[in-house]
């Protein structure tokens, strides 16, 4: 479904990524780990069109998406819950729904009605707080906020960028919760996490990124057992 080729990313003449490359299979959940500045955030934001590779490319289904503006390649159904959130604070639930939906292939008022439905349902908390303003929501309903904005354009491939960050454990389970309940809806899913227990557990396979390259790749399974990703990670 992805198939990523030889991505190098710069900030000016920095070069953060290294022949960066890797795939995604339709109905997978994939998870790129890696630690602190490995390049995890530049990876997916070069698949989103936000920053720009140097060399190589990104398919996605038959198309070429390198080079696309973000919300060209929200349209093509790859959308991005972003670290930290990024959810409009000072507007309601419901406005920050309705604004994930503004691309042409989500914005068409039966669709929009449609997946505010889908997303509802998803996430009942939402639907009790939809006139809320979204900043006085706790961190664990804006995480879910901003999947839910993200689901609003019906994305083939949901990319979550560290969804997990500054949760509480009963909380980050909620999130992962919901990214197998996505991924059983069928959903496409690519999990960047530091959290790799949780991540590792829900996922088909995996890619290790360390300083801007993939080092590893495996089964989810096997990388939990793997020796190098116990030391590396789980400080075991
Ligand atoms: N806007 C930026 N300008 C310059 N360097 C950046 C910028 N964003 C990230 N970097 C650098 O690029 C490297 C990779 O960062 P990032 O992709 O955010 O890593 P990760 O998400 O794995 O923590 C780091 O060395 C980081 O300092
Ligand atoms: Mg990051």
């Amino acid at each position: 479904m992805l198939d990523i080729k030889d991505l190098s990313v710069y900030y000016d003449k920095v070069q953060v990524l290294w022949d960066v490359s890797f795939g995604i299979e339709e109905g997978e959940v994939v998870t790129l780990l890696g630690s602190n500045g490995a390049g995890k955030s530049t990876t997916v934001k070069t698949i989103q069109g936000l920053l720009k590779s140097k060399t190589g490319s990104i398919r996605f289904e038959d198309k070429h998406i390198e080079g696309l503006p973000a919300y060209k390649v929200v349209n093509e159904g790859i959308a991005l819950v972003p670290e930290g959130r990024e959810i409009f604070p000072k507007m309601s639930v419901l406005e920050n729904l309705v604004l994930g939906a503004y691309v042409p292939r989500a914005r068409a008022k039966e669709l929009r009605e449609q997946n505010l439905e889908w997303v509802l349902k998803l996430f009942p908390k939402l639907e009790e707080r939809k006139k809320q303003l979204a900043g006085t929501m706790s961190g664990g309903e804006q995480q879910m906020l901003a999947i839910a904005r993200a689901l609003m354009s019906k994305p083939k491939l949901l990319m979550l960028d560290e969804p997990s960050l500054g949760l509480a454990p009963v909380i980050v389970l909620q999130v992962f919760d919901i990214i197998k309940k996505l991924n059983e809806e069928g959903v496409t899913i690519l999990l960047v996490e530091q959290n790799i227990h949780h991540a590792l557990e829900i996922s088909d396979r995996a890619y290790v990124l360390e300083k801007g390259r993939i080092i590893l790749q495996g089964k989810g399974s096997e990388l939990l057992d793997d020796e190098y990703v116990k030391n590396a990670y789980l400080g075991i």
